[in-house]
């Protein structure tokens, strides 16, 4: 079955929305015409304290770098997606829980109870000392408990840290050194795929960790009531505090651009980057999106599956979901637990009607065939939507044909943990849909294209993905290091926002994001450094150097792959090999273990000594026939022992 390459609106869906092509073209054209002002009305989204009579102050020079969004409004994220909405949707479902386990009962959560929790909670942070400015690390499990907890810093002033629960202890020790977090959250245990997770136990290992030594308490939700050590003077249970605490917590005052948020990310060199949002221009941004990409409307039940340790949940699971007084699913499992039907007995059983998910899944179900699908009615579906890697056609065609019956579009939003929420996407009722492609800017959104020399290209052609100008919801520094945001995304390409994308542009103007052009691997949608992955084997006694780079992966998008160098002791074996990828595991993460380590005596490098990636990514990719120009090699000779030895043939 083929899908067409060019899907215009249907006419229903167009006659629904709020926005048809016109719309969308001319409220384009006024958003970068007057951008100010754009945004002015924008910002009238949310609820403000203190008004903003300030709209943008922006630049992109690096030698005076700065980014301000409603510079003198002041408010309350959490006010704005709780508090405002108790008098119309006090009783409408704010969170639909889906526990991992089908026969538990799911829980729904009112806008009035998720109030009364986060307040409470909130008086519980502040009754630990908690306030403005502080950092507080979240290690949770997908549960409600999760987004209360977010939403209870926002209410204090406190930023939030949220740790993926895939993380290592290792990880999460040096993410709690980097944010001087004083109080940590966390569960005894999660649950995913019917596996118990020892969230708790890594907290304790962590913790224990030399120079680990900012937290002062750690706050536990009981999930499974399984075994777990306790700390008499440090740790607290979560049902307790709630218990004991105050439903009467008013919302801070916060400036618009006070922090709400941090979230590591992997880049291409060293450790991970504490990626810092900010109050006002943030949640402005994730509303406007969250509400014209999925075309929102009052009895939605809106279903992103993205873990909340992600930039996508922060957004589309939490903040978005909830300042529009959305319901939001949240979902604990798996796609393939305790069958891979899961996704679609989901949605029938909540009747969901948006759903939001990765390719990565998309691909691992496609696999499944179309019989798990038809399993389920999934009639309640009306909009799809794709985030976090490029979709491929075929997987689109089957996301549109299988999934949504040729109902239902199908948004490819392109964006980063960077930009805040979403940049590049169709539009459910003005776009034509193209099976691959991201389509066009949002509003107030200006891409390009440019050369290696940041030369603007223009008309159809391909190039690095760069950004000219500000929107409210991009991120504002790196936590602690200000310095090496300005290097990192505004010195590439002088003047502009340089995201590490690829891109193609066709002749109508529509973007195709290639993937990364930098030392970042995308894992099913997770960002990978493979800086990190390196210096993670290099740890190990019998590595002399490692070299790791992406190849293609045809459930995961891209998988790792490393080439690694034994110190002259030390013999290959495949117990070696296990012990490697162990020792990756326990640095970073599940996430990061190398799908396949090449035993390399030595590897491509300049007579300057760099490693040369672009002949490794090719030897993995097995296109070792398309290596280029090797004779820039102090030792050509070692290619072709690597080639012959290649694990992917
Ligand atoms: C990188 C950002 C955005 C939330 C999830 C990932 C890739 C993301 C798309 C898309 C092609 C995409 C890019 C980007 N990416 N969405 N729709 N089409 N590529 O956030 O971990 O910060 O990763 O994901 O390469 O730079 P992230």
């Amino acid at each position: 079955m083929t899908t067409p390459s060019l899907i215009p609106v249907k006419p229903e869906v167009a006659a629904r929305t709020r926005i048809d092509s016109e719309a969308y073209a001319r409220l384009y054209r006024e958003s970068i015409d007057d951008n100010e002002g754009f945004w002015r009305r924008e910002g009238q989204r949310v609820d403000w304290m203190r008004p903003y009579t300030q709209v943008k102050d922006v630049s992109f020079d690096a030698s005076d770098l700065h980014i301000r969004w409603y510079a003198d409004g002041q408010l309350n994220v959490s006010a704005n997606c709780l508090d405002r909405h108790l008098e119309k949707r006090g009783d409408k479902t704010a969170i639909i829980w889906e526990p991992d386990n089908p026969a538990d009962a799911p829980r729904h959560i009112t806008y009035r109870q998720l109030h009364e929790e986060v307040c409470r909670f909130a008086s519980a942070l502040k009754a630990q000392g908690v306030g403005k400015g502080d950092r507080v690390t979240i290690y949770m499990p997908m549960v409600p408990e999760a987004a209360v907890a977010m939403l209870a810093c926002a209410r204090i002033g406190a930023m939030h840290s949220v740790v993926f629960g895939g993380f290592s202890p290792d990880s999460l020790a040096s993410r709690i050194v980097d944010s001087g977090s004083r109080v940590v959250i966390t569960a005894d245990e999660g649950v995913r795929g019917g596996r118990a997770i020892p969230l708790k136990g890594n907290v304790d290992e962590a913790l224990a960790q030399p120079g680990v030594d900012s937290v002062e308490k750690v706050i536990v939700v009981r999930r499974t009531g399984g075994r777990i050590n306790w700390f008499e003077d440090r740790d607290l249970w979560y049902g307790d505090l709630i218990a004991d605490a105050s439903p009467d917590c008013p919302p801070e005052a916060m400036d618009a651009e006070a922090p709400l948020f941090m979230l590591y990310t992997s880049g291409s060199t060293g450790k991970p980057k504490g990626v810092l949002h900010t109050t006002g221009g943030y949640l402005v941004y994730v509303a406007m999106t969250h509400e014209l990409v999925f075309d929102l409307r009052e009895d939605d039940i809106f279903w992103c599956t993205a873990d909340v340790g992600w930039i996508t949940g922060h957004s589309y699971v939490v903040y978005g979901p909830l300042a529009n007084g959305a319901t939001t699913v949240m979902f604990e499992g798996v796609p393939n637990h305790p069958d891979v039907d899961r996704f679609w007995q989901v949605c029938d059983r909540h009747r969901v009607t948006i759903l939001y998910t990765a390719p990565t899944a998309i691909r691992a179900l496609m696999r499944e065939g179309d019989e798990p699908v038809q399993r389920w009615r999934r009639d309640s579906i009306r909009l799809l939507g794709s985030v976090g890697e490029p979709i491929n056609p075929e997987a689109w065609g089957w996301y549109y044909r299988v999934v949504g019956e040729e109902r239902c579009p199908v948004v490819d939003t392109w964006w980063q943990t960077e930009t805040g929420g979403i940049l590049i996407s169709p539009l459910p009722g003005a776009t034509d849909l193209k099976p691959g492609s991201a389509t066009r800017p949002l509003f107030g959104i200006q891409p390009a294209l440019v050369d290696a020399e940041g030369r603007i290209l223009e008309g159809a052609t391909e190039g690095n993905l760069v950004l000219l100008d500000s929107w409210p919801g991009q991120m504002r520094t790196v936590y602690g290091d200000h310095q090496r945001f300005i290097d990192t995304y505004f010195k590439t390409y002088a003047g502009m926002y340089f995201t590490g994308d690829g891109c193609r542009r066709d002749e109508d103007g529509y973007y195709w994001i290639t993937g990364r052009v930098d030392d970042v691997i995308n894992v099913s949608g997770h960002r990978i450094g493979t800086a990190e992955v390196e210096s993670a084997l290099v740890a190990h006694a019998a590595v002399a150097e490692a070299a790791v780079v992406g190849f293609p992966h045809d459930i995961k998008g891209q998988g790792i792959y490393a080439f690694v160098t034994l110190t002259s002791d030390s013999q290959p074996s495949e117990d070696l090999r296990k012990e490697l990828v162990q020792t990756v595991r326990a640095c970073i993460g599940p996430i990061a273990s190398p799908d396949h380590i090449q035993w390399a005596p030595g590897l491509p490098k300049t007579r300057s000594g760099k490693i040369m990636r672009r002949i490794l990514r090719k030897i993995a990719a097995n296109e070792h026939d398309q290596l280029g120009d090797i004779s820039t090699l102090a030792d050509p000779g070692v290619v072709e022992g690597l080639v012959n030895n290649r694990l992917i043939r």
